[in-house]
C-alpha cells in the first residue's frame, strides 16, 4: 500500500503501471475517453502540441509498433489491447516559433491519460523502450513533431501469466521523499 506525506486524492496516489493485461481488446467507447481525458491537459499558450498515433491489437498497426518494442517491454506488452505512440509538436501553431514546453505539456496529457484510465480501471504504461527513429519512420512523424513515448493499454491480467522478470517488478512502485525533491529559493 503507497503511502503519501500529506493526504492527496486518491486517484494519484493509487495509480501505477502494471504490466499484466489480459490480452482482451477494448472498443472506441472504452478507449476514447482516455484520449478525451488527455486533450484537457494545460499546455503552454494552450498550444496542446500532443499527438497521439494508436494501433488496436486486431490491427497491422498494432503488429507495426509492437515490433518497435525492446524485447522486455514486448514479452509483456503482447498483451496489451492498444499500443499509442506519442509525439509532440516541437513549434507553436500561432506563431512558427520554437516551443520550449512541448514536451512538459505533452507529459500532463499522458498523465491525464493514465488517470483517466486507472480510474476506469484500465492498464496503462508509458514506454521508452523502443526504437525512437524507427517509429518516426513507420508512423510517418513529421520533422517538426518529436517522439515522446509509447503507452501500452489493456484490460487487467493475471500476474502470474507474466514472464518472471516482469512478475518480479509487478508492484506499485514507492517516491523519493518530498524533502528531496521540493527546494526553498535555490538548489540544493
Ligand atoms: C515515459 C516513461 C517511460 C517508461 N518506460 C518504460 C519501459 O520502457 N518499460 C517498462 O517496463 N516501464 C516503463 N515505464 C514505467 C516506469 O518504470 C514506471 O512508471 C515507474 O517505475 C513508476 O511506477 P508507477 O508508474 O507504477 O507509479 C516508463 C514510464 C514512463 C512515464
Amino acid at each position: 500500500m503507497r503511502q503519501s506525506e500529506y493526504p492527496i486524492e486518491p486517484l494519484i496516489l493509487n495509480r501505477w503501471s502494471p504490466r499484466a493485461m489480459s490480452g482482451e481488446t477494448l472498443t472506441d467507447e472504452e478507449l476514447l475517453p482516455l484520449f478525451e481525458a488527455a486533450r484537457w491537459a494545460p499546455s503552454s499558450y494552450n498550444g496542446q502540441p500532443w499527438r497521439f498515433i494508436y494501433g488496436k491489437r486486431e490491427t497491422d498497426h498494432w503488429k507495426a509498433l509492437f515490433e518497435l518494442l525492446v524485447p522486455f517491454n514486448q514479452s509483456w506488452a503482447n498483451k496489451s489491447a492498444v499500443l499509442v505512440l506519442v509525439i509532440s509538436h516541437k513549434v507553436f501553431e500561432h506563431n512558427g516559433k520554437p516551443s520550449v514546453t512541448h514536451s512538459f505539456d505533452t507529459g500532463a496529457a499522458w498523465q491525464n491519460l493514465a488517470l483517466e484510465g486507472s480510474a476506469r480501471g484500465l492498464v496503462t504504461h508509458g514506454m521508452q523502450g523502443f526504437d525512437y527513429e524507427k517509429a518516426k519512420e513507420v508512423c510517418r512523424v513529421p520533422d517538426d513533431y518529436q517522439v515522446e513515448a509509447m503507452i501500452a493499454i489493456g484490460k487487467k491480467g493475471k500476474k502470474e501469466a507474466l514472464p518472471a522478470e516482469a512478475q518480479e517488478k509487478e508492484a506499485p512502485s514507492m517516491r523519493k521523499p518530498l524533502s528531496e525533491i521540493v527546494m526553498k529559493g535555490v538548489f540544493t
